[in-house]
Formats: C-alpha cells, sequence, structure tokens
C-alpha cells in the first residue's frame, strides 16, 4: 500500500498538487503501520492483533476510496494522469483485497478450501494478467521482443482467468481433490515463468539495460506479487495433500 501511494504520487502532473499531497500522506501512514507490525510477534496478545487489524484495514479501506476517487477524475477526464486507468483499478482491487482479508482475521471466518482455493486464484490470476499488460504497455514500443513475450504472458493469464472463472462457477467439492490439484499446478508453471520474467525484467531495469517508462521499485513490486502467489499456490498444495494422507 505504501508502494501504491508513491506510484499515485509519482503519476501525477506537477500542477495537480493537492492530489500529490494526499497521495504522499499515505506514503506516511503506511510506513507508521509498518514500523508497527515489525514490533509484533507470535508473542503479541490476540487482542493487540485485532486493534492493529483494525486500525490498518481503516486505512487500506481509506486508501481504497482515494483510489476510486482517482480513477474517477481520469475517467471523467477531469485530470490527465501518467497513471492507465486499469493500474489504479488494479491497486484499488489489491486494497479492497487486503481490507477484506483483515476483516475475516479479525473475524476468524475461513472458507471451505475448495472455494478459498478457486476464490484466490481467481484474484491473483487476474492481477498476473494485469501486470503483464503494464508491462507491456510501459516498456518502450522499441523493445519488440519483450512487449512481444509481456503480451503472450497476458494472454496466457487470461485464459487461466476464465478457466478459473469456468470452475468457480462449477463449485467443486472437497471430494475433487485431483481436479483442485491440477488447478494449482497448472497456475503455478504460468507463474514461475511469469515471476522468471519479472526477475529479468527488473535486474535489467536496474542495469538501465532496457527503455522503459517503468519505475524500478514497481518493477520489483510486481515481482514480488507474482512471488507472494507463488507461496499461496504452495501453501494450498499443502493443505491438499494433507487432506488426502
Ligand atoms: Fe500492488
Ligand atoms: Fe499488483
Amino acid at each position: 500500500m505504501k508502494e501504491h501511494a508513491f506510484f499515485l504520487s509519482l503519476g501525477f502532473t506537477a500542477d495537480q498538487t493537492k492530489l500529490i499531497q494526499e497521495a504522499r500522506q499515505y506514503i506516511v501512514i503506511f510506513e507508521q503501520i509498518e514500523e508497527q507490525a515489525a514490533n509484533y510477534n507470535a508473542q503479541t496478545s490476540p487482542e493487540v492483533i485485532r486493534q492493529f487489524n483494525n486500525q490498518v484495514y481503516q486505512a487500506a479501506a481509506s486508501i481504497w476510496a482515494f483510489k476510486r476517487k482517482v480513477l474517477g477524475l481520469i475517467l471523467s477526464c477531469k485530470i490527465i494522469s501518467n497513471n492507465m486507468p486499469l493500474l489504479v483499478d488494479h491497486i484499488s482491487r489489491e486494497a479492497a483485497y487486503f481490507a477484506k482479508r483483515l476483516k475475516e482475521l479479525n473475524e476468524g471466518k475461513l472458507k471451505p478450501l475448495p472455494e478459498a482455493i478457486i476464490k484466490e486464484n481467481v484474484f491473483f490470476l487476474r492481477i498476473m494478467a494485469d501486470h503483464s499488460k503494464f508491462i507491456g504497455h510501459l516498456l518502450d514500443p522499441s523493445e519488440r521482443k519483450l512487449v512481444e513475450q509481456a503480451r503472450d504472458f497476458s494472454h496466457d493469464f487470461d485464459q487461466l482467468l476464465f478457466q478459473a472463472q469456468d470452475l468457480d462457477s462449477m463449485r467443486p467439492q472437497s471430494e475433487t481433490v485431483p481436479l483442485l490439484e491440477q488447478f494449482l499446478d497448472q497456475n503455478r508453471v504460468s507463474v514461475v515463468s511469469l515471476r522468471d520474467f519479472k526477475k529479468t525484467a527488473r535486474e535489467l531495469i536496474e542495469a538501465c539495460k532496457i527503455k522503459s517508462t517503468i519505475h524500478p521499485l514497481l518493477a520489483d513490486h510486481v515481482y514480488r506479487e507474482a512471488d507472494h502467489f507463488l507461496h499461496i499456490i504452495d501453501a494450498f498444495d499443502e493443505h491438499l495433500v494433507a487432506l488426502q494422507s
């Protein structure tokens, strides 16, 4: 969320001082939250964590509203922004996801495993498809090979997303473990290769070896999100294995 606020602040034009100011306030807010989180560990009492979750929830809900406001300003052409509308929508979806997770944690709610697996994949496959599109559009058009690779990833993840949505409406039960395993395996293959592509892109951008308008921190940000998705896939896979034994 802190980095989103930073990306937003960079995307406004120099005369949009109020919006830049507002975005920068969120950098400070999430920096403080990050520092506070570092003070907590497994020994921290559940009540303290519950309160902290509440506080972070408020901040996440607030930055979500800011992102939606910015998106509205862009879509109604009230402002010109260097951040693409889909990117602003994307980071607002991530804020909504984060806020929802915090709420679920505090309520101690757990979805049935098949539903959790499919819903989480539907969310992250779209995130990965978006990232591929952003990379493809923010690379310099003269980087033809890389733009082409990004476009292939975009197509691949769009297809995986449709598959996940198809599976979602079929509502598989816990007895359909092999089906869910295959679903996770297929997604993992694509996420691993996208993660490696992002890692290479990040290194090339940091070393100033390719032409783009991608900030090095944005390259790192999307890489970490792919890596995070992989961890989620692996965790679900372990749950499925445990179910069968
Ligand atoms: Fe993000
Ligand atoms: Fe993202």
